[in-house]
């Protein structure tokens, strides 16, 4: 029997019988000879079947093989400089275990689909090359954050995903029924994670978090992961430091492990590889500024809109750090600015090329009073947060973390015009299927 091998390992089989196990991605004929294409999940491989050269049945299953059939295919591997992968296989044997049939073929076809279609089927169309790419970068980013973070001594502790309480404003909570009670998914771990960094000093949580967003926009899932770490004594600078270091780690991660992915998305290269320290830092002042120049209707103590984002970002060549922003566009937690108070202790990363915001973050309020002040004007309800305060009872300290969304990094280094392709299942205003 010829081994089972992967597709991505054909080349040390150069020369050997192998069988693969996969789906038949496309067929074309010509003449005496068909050309079947296969793909494994690991790779993507031609065969060559030879009608003189095989027996009748075989060449005839071969022949009326239909898009996405499952099969073993096993054949000679050769090596053949024009073949995309640099091999072919010259079949002699296929095994088929499940023909899709010829009057209900497989939905997604070469041709071009809408993009309601194609999301329709997206439980089909993770199977396509650039959905397969997507998802290695995606990994590829969540394995770099964790990477990078255990390697630094920081400690995941998971975080809840049903909370009592907001985290990041009221306006976008997922209200659950909690038995006779009344939960929350939550928003962001962020809360959860000051505990913890006073337990272990660095920290982070990894999961997804929930937001109510009414808005369409191709930024804006309801459902994202997030990882945020945090760090006990830390400051907005060592935050921003922080943030620039892990962003820089995954891009250079994903250059080094994923080309062939990028190239099979069409990202160019040249963006990505500017991304090394330091990135510029402005100040929100200066934002508004640069904004107005550009004829932005923002007035200083407004927030920035995705369009705010895109026309700031396409300013620097890499991410640019924007602190300090006012304290009223922000959350509840932020440490206000000792020289200005007006101004809270904040970071927003935003990614180049029009990408917006990938990082928020910055520096909690340790003080007790300052942090009961915040609660009792943002109309937060108190007996959820007496927790929070007792973090402020028993010795606080200063710290400061922020929150990356995977999604939006995805979209921005794989070159994605909207975040729904970022997600294996994507969960918005408007979907909630497959
Ligand atoms: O800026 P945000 O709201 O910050 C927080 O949640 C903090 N509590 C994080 C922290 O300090 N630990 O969200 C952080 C990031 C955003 O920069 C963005 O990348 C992502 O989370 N994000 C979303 N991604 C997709 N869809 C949404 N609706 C998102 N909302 C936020
Ligand atoms: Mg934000």
């Amino acid at each position: 029997m010829p081994p089972i091998v992967e597709i991505r390992n054909v080349a040390n089989f150069a020369g050997q019988e192998v069988t693969i196990q996969g789906w038949l991605y496309n067929l074309r004929e010509s003449g005496r000879l068909l050309f079947p294409l296969v793909r494994d999940g690991t790779g993507i491989i031609q065969g060559v079947v030879v009608r003189s050269a095989v027996p009748p049945e075989v060449f005839a299953r071969i022949r009326e093989l239909t898009q996405e059939s499952s099969l073993r295919v096993t054949g000679k591997v050769r090596a053949d400089q024009r073949a995309p992968g640099g091999f072919e296989l010259d079949v002699s044997h296929v095994e088929v275990l499940q023909l899709v049939p010829l009057d209900r073929p497989y939905p997604i076809t070469p041709k071009e689909h809408g993009i309601e279609f194609l999301m329709d089927h997206r439980h089909l169309w993770l199977r396509s090359q650039r959905q397969r790419a997507i998802l290695g970068v995606r990994h590829e980013i969540v394995k770099a954050c964790r990477d990078y973070l255990d390697e630094r001594g920081f400690t995941l502790v998971d975080t809840p995903i049903f909370t009592p309480a907001a985290c990041e404003g009221t306006t976008t909570l997922f209200e659950v029924n909690y038995f006779e009670d009344k939960a929350y998914l939550t928003q962001s771990g962020q809360l959860y994670n000051e505990a913890a960094v006073m337990a272990v000093g660095k920290t982070y949580c990894f999961g997804p978090a929930f937001r109510a967003e009414k808005s369409k926009t191709r930024r804006h899932l309801t459902e994202f992961w997030i990882v945020e770490p945090e760090v006990a004594f830390a400051h907005l600078d060592d935050t921003m430091e922080l943030a620039e270091a892990l962003i820089a780690f995954v891009v250079g991660r994903v250059l080094e492990k994923r080309r062939p992915e990028l190239e099979t998305l069409e990202r160019a290269i040249g963006p990505l590889e500017k991304c090394t320290p330091p990135f510029p830092r402005l100040s929100y002042d200066d934002a508004v500024k640069i904004l107005q120049a550009k004829g932005s209707e923002i007035r200083w103590g407004g927030d920035f809109g995705g369009t705010d984002e895109t026309i700031l970002s396409e300013n620097f060549d890499r991410p640019v750090l924007v602190h300090r922003y006012p304290s009223q566009v922000k959350a509840f937690y932020m440490t206000p600015d000792p020289v200005r108070p007006e101004l809270a202790l904040c970071v927003d990363v935003l990614a180049p090329e029009g990408y917006g915001e990938i990082v928020g973050g910055g520096e909690r309020l340790a003080d007790y009073d300052l942090l009961m002040k915040r609660i009792e004007e943002n109309q937060l309800p108190r007996p959820a947060f007496e927790w929070y305060l007792d973090l402020r009872r028993y010795g606080s300290v200063p710290h400061s973390g922020f929150g990356m969304g995977i999604e939006r990094v995805v979209a921005w280094i794989c070159g994605l015009e909207h975040v729904r392709e970022t997600i294996p299942f994507p969960r918005m205003l408007y979907r909630l299927t497959p």
